[in-house]
């Protein structure tokens, strides 16, 4: 297997094992399209007149001005580069969607998603981003190059139209001038550089895909990324915290801590390694 510095392309990947992918690719840190296990996602019942018809309840305020679902999804179709519809347009998959939580599949790499486990206390399982929705269209793009937060893994599954994905690997983060306060984001815009106040980034190298309806894009964690939409547009997005990413997402969890309550973040070690070793037994039980 390749080290992740080493990739130059994102492969497609289908018929294997979930601890198959796990060895793979997680255990690896490497970047993979899965294109068997969301066939739901490519089913014909997901438009832009579905989500019209039954959740023009919901809305969003995006820049200081509020949509209903109706207005963002015709924003969205409308969109051109020029005139970009607001973005992202993020819904929340428990909250907005609930009667569908139990009705997608969750995608398991191996072994199991730890944000799910009733072991996990909520109010670390609620930092994160478990399952969200993101309408965009023509033009849009995420506004920043990052790392998802917490180092989480992120699988993403393309539902409507096809959105580019750049990535960068873990060890390319010097090139990227990560902000001093929020570490995770880049003030780099990957479409625009100015490297005379960024002269590492022209030594990124970044590989590429585009993820069509039906496929999932699994990002390691700590893997820099960012997005780009050519058409009306709807992804669907899950968090992991898994064996290989347990020790991050719980050492980002106590770093948080230790600024806001700085005598209570030392129990945070202790419940690392104490659930960590619980996960771990759990695991290999069931495999
Ligand atoms: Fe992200």
């Amino acid at each position: 297997m390749e080290s992740p510095n080493s990739i130059s392309k994102i492969e497609r990947c289908s018929g294997l094992s979930e601890k198959e992918f796990y060895n793979k690719f997680v255990k690896n840190s490497v970047p993979v399209v899965v294109t068997d296990k969301a066939k739901w996602a490519s089913s014909e019942k997901f438009t832009p007149e579905f989500f019209k018809a039954n959740y023009n309840h919901l809305k969003r305020t995006i820049n200081g001005k509020t949509y209903t679902l109706s207005e963002i999804i015709d924003l969205c179709m409308a969109s051109t580069p020029e005139n970009k519809a607001p973005y992202p347009n993020i819904f929340d998959l428990n909250n907005d969607f609930p009667e569908y939580v139990d009705v997608i599949p969750k995608i398991v790499y191996g072994k199991s998603n730890r944000l799910f486990s009733p072991l996990l206390l909520n109010v670390f399982a609620k930092r994160t981003n478990q399952r969200q929705l993101f309408f965009g269209g023509k033009g849009c793009s995420f506004p920043t190059l990052h790392i998802d937060y917490l180092g989480v893994h992120t699988q993403l599954t393309q539902i409507i139209g096809e959105k580019d994905f750049i990535l960068y690997s873990p060890d390319q983060t010097p090139c990227f001038y990560p902000d001093k306060v929020l570490r995770n984001q880049s003030p780099v815009n990957i479409l625009d550089p100015d490297y005379s106040k960024y002269p590492l980034f022209k030594n990124a190298k970044a590989i590429k895909t585009t993820l069509k309806p039906g496929e999932t894009l699994f990002i390691p964690s700590g893997w820099w990324h960012t997005t780009y939409i050519h058409n009306f547009n709807l992804t669907y997005a899950i968090d992991h915290v898994n064996s290989y990413n347990w020790n991050t997402f719980m050492d980002e969890i106590y770093l948080s801590a230790r600024q806001n309550h700085p005598k209570l973040a030392w129990m945070i070690k202790g419940y690392k390694v104490v659930l960590g070793k619980t996960f771990d037994v759990k695991e290999t039980l069931l495999n």
